[in-house]
């Protein structure tokens, strides 16, 4: 089969957004309030952090960095690869490995000075039960869904957020934005490329976390792709005591290399010029160190408001005393900066990887391997995760600039074989061929991509972790 597919002219389009996704804010240390409040180097007017419960489409132009909702490949405007565009090659894509972080979502983390709105998740059925499998005699069990709900008499909860909602869990809009971004995957690799098979089968292969939210994921992502398939999908997880991703596999040496690089100067700077806005929101945080060692929590708090349908947070004590959009912004600056400095800029970048993400991104490399040499069983792995995997794997790839890895944000290994010729890879982060200090990796032979992964997937990585005494 060949690709040699008249495209849509709209590459002039997709090139003048795409350095949205990579926008470098701030040089490697912020040691000046005016980082934050000085819109001129950091303006974010050319990105979306905002959008409502229901909708699941923005009509930004194709590229733009959208919190809530991240681009993702797309038949409209999805390119095939240069050499493959324009006839010089031809090549058949053999495998599709799709990692993505789960659509949008409520908080983790609620504000310790109170929470001044309700989360209203009545919209939205959270199933869970299990069935004995199909060889044995059965009824079908009970199709119970979680409601969740707030007793006014729970003496415990009295502070805590009112809501319907698990935090976190999976909004409506995050649902009905899986359904659309599996739709727009089917598009591509289904309909216009004829990779994926019409069903799920044995050449496909699903993964998640140990977390409820990436598994409410996949099962919107996975409607959306093949919306009439009717029996049941294995979603592959491992133990959470020794899960690769989303860091539930213990490591010592990630708490201590991660207080390390928290401890630098560069880290503590960026705090001190961020303490006037820390302080003007201190009737949230109530000065607590979890609001105010990171932006991590604050960001948290207003992306989930922002990104399905609800205002900023007023204080509870005064709700004419409200976080102003200048202030979310300037928390969103500083969580950009802090993803970019963990995964690409710190000095122990490479390290702090291995110990996050080095098992899993192992995982990858065996998967290329096989592909490789010519013994893949599978054709299409699709694993839903979380940012704290997606920061790291385009840390790895040496993504030029890491902004935090928004809702549904993703990264494509397409592996492509040169008829009668050699398999060459391609990386796109949120929809596009990602760009990196490697260049742009649009086509790149298939053992140069794993030479560039190797690194962080480091063989000894129990001793690694365990290594904490003497370090
Ligand atoms: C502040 O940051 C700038 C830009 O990164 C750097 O050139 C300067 O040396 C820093 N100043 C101090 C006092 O750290
Ligand atoms: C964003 O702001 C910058 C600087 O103020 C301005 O030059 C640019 O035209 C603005 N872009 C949009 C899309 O409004
Ligand atoms: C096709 O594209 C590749 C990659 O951009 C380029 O190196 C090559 O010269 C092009 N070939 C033709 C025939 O245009
Ligand atoms: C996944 O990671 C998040 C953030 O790192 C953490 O808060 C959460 O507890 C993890 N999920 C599970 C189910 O362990
Ligand atoms: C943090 O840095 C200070 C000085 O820069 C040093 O004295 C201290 O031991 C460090 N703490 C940790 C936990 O690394
Ligand atoms: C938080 O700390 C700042 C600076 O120390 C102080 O002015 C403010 O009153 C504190 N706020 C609360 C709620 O504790
Ligand atoms: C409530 O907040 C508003 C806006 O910040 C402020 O002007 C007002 O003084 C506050 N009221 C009280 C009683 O603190
Ligand atoms: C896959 O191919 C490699 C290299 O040809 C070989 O070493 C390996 O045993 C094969 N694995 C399987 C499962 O066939
Ligand atoms: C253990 O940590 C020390 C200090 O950080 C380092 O010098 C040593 O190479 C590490 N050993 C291993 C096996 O990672």
């Amino acid at each position: 089969m060949s690709f040699l597919i008249a495209l849509p002219s709209l590459a002039s389009a997709v090139v003048s957004s795409s350095h949205v996704l990579y926008r470098t804010f701030y040089p490697s240390s912020i040691n000046s309030t005016s980082w934050y409040s000085n819109i001129s180097p950091s303006t974010y007017n050319d990105s979306i952090y905002q959008t409502n419960t229901y909708t699941s489409a923005t009509n930004a132009p194709y590229g733009t960095y959208d919190y809530c909702t991240m681009p993702h490949p797309r038949a409209d405007v999805y390119q095939l690869p240069a050499p493959v565009a324009n006839g010089s090659v031809r090549a058949e894509l053999v495998y599709l490995q799709y990692i993505q972080r789960h659509q949008r979502r409520t908080s983790y983390n609620s504000l310790p000075g109170g929470e001044n709105q309700a989360y209203d998740c009545d919209n939205v059925e959270a199933f869970l039960y299990a069935s004995p499998n199909g060889g044995l005699p059965q009824p079908q069990p009970m199709h119970v869904f979680g409601k969740t709900y707030t007793d006014p008499s729970n003496p415990f909860a009295a502070n805590y957020v009112k809501s319907t909602c698990q935090l976190p869990q999976l909004t409506v809009g995050g649902i009905l934005d899986g359904f659309q971004h599996g739709k727009d995957l089917w598009s591509v690799y289904g309909e216009k490329l004829h990779f994926l098979p019409s069903v799920p089968n044995s050449k496909t292969w699903f993964r998640s976390s140990e977390s409820v939210l990436t598994q409410q994921s996949a099962g919107g992502v996975l409607r959306g792709i093949w919306p009439y398939h009717t029996g049941p999908v294995p979603l592959h997880q491992q133990p959470e005591a020794v899960d690769t991703t989303n860091e539930s596999f213990e490591c010592d040496r990630r708490t201590t290399v991660l207080s390390e690089i928290e401890n630098s100067t560069e880290w503590q700077s960026h705090l001190e010029a961020a303490a006037p806005l820390f302080n003007s929101l201190s009737w949230a945080s109530q000065n607590e160190s979890d609001f105010t060692f990171s932006f991590n929590s604050f960001a948290d708090n207003f992306q989930a408001r922002l990104c399905n349908g609800y205002n900023l947070p007023c204080n509870v004590k005064n709700l004419s005393q409200c976080a102003t959009m200048a202030q979310a912004e300037e928390i969103f600056r500083g969580g950009d900066w802090e993803w970019n400095y963990w995964y690409r800029t710190n000095p122990q970048a490479l390290l702090y990887t291995q110990t996050v993400e080095g098992p899993f991104i192992a995982e990858i490399i065996q998967r290329l391997q096989a592909v490789q040499n010519g013994n893949s069983s599978i054709i299409y792995e699709h694993d839903f995760l979380h940012d704290n995997d997606i920061g790291p794997i385009a840390g790895a790839l040496g993504i030029t600039a890491l902004r935090w890895p928004g809702m549904g944000s993703n990264i494509a290994f397409e592996l492509w074989k040169v008829r009668g010729g050699s398999i060459y890879a391609r990386v796109l982060y949120s929809g596009q061929p990602m760009v990196t200090i490697y260049g742009t990796l649009d086509w790149i032979l298939l053992p140069e991509l794993i030479g560039i992964l190797q690194p962080y997937a480091p063989k000894n990585i129990v001793q690694i972790c365990n290594n904490v005494t003497n370090s």
